[in-house]
């Protein structure tokens, strides 16, 4: 008899946790649904940052993670948010404003205003700090260098070239152009291979390869970004491979 009411009692307490975390999650998901629709609102009105560029990221990152013991929830917020500040960058014409500090700032009144902790708030700030290849902070947790993985490899293979010719074109720059790469290095990207790029018009997609897509795959942390990014770097490179011979008239 005692063991059929404990059992009882043991079936109610599962039933009452399970109802707790099933409300839980339903409560994170809800304010990640919120978050997204606020970084939708804001990247609407940015050129260079898209939503559908965050959407992959978001994709991307939740498919490296599946392959890591990270905080997901930190993942997904810091992949949602880790661009919101795009708009600054291109509105700034001095080149000055990074939009990854600009993101980073814009994320605290969102977070806040959604009460997640401070020590999340933190974690996530960093994560979109470090994403960015052109700047000085680099990821230092596993969800920031998760992030940064992600992020670099929408740079890479089909959608990185659609990107590329889509900067090409929006910049006026070459579609074809080849350079001595440590002259270009030091003419318009101030001595540094992954220095801000000065006169965008000098750019192309040999110079993007070479300065930029090449090293990413050096760049990733994680044992799958690698993989998927290795891939992806070869595919690059033979478009371009093949692009050459089509502009000589050898095909
Ligand atoms: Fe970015
Ligand atoms: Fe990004």
């Amino acid at each position: 008899m005692a063991r059929t009411l404990d059992s009882q009692s043991s079936n109610r307490s599962s039933t009452l946790l399970g109802a707790t975390t099933n409300k839980l999650i339903k409560y994170m998901e809800d304010k990640i649904e919120k978050i997204k629709e606020i970084v939708k609102e804001e990247l609407s009105q940015c050129s260079a940052h898209g939503f559908d560029h965050v959407e992959r990221v978001y994709n991307l990152a939740m498919k490296i993670a599946e392959t890591e013991d990270i905080d997901l929830e930190v993942v997904k917020i810091a992949a949602l948010l880790h661009d919101v500040g795009g708009k600054r960058e291109t509105d700034d014409n001095t080149g000055k404003t990074d939009h990854a500090s600009e993101s980073a700032k814009m994320a605290r009144p969102i977070l806040e205003s959604l009460n997640y902790p401070e020590d999340k708030i933190q974690h996530i700030q960093d994560c979109i700090l470090s994403h960015r290849y052109r700047n000085e902070h680099k990821p230092k947790t596993k969800e920031a260098q998760l992030i940064f993985d992600a992020d670099k490899i929408d740079a890479l293979g089909a959608i990185g070239l659609a990107r590329t010719f889509a900067w090409i074109g929006r910049n006026n720059a070459f579609i074809y152009k080849k350079v001595n790469t440590e002259e270009y290095i030091n003419e318009n990207l101030g001595g540094k291979i992954d220095g801000r790029i000065k006169d965008k018009t000098k750019h192309s997609a040999q110079i993007n390869y070479e300065t930029k897509v090449k090293h990413i795959v050096n760049l990733l942390h994680t044992k799958k970004g690698k993989e998927i990014g290795t891939e992806r770097t070869k595919f690059f490179k033979d478009f371009l491979n093949r692009m050459e011979k089509e502009i000589r008239g050898e095909l």
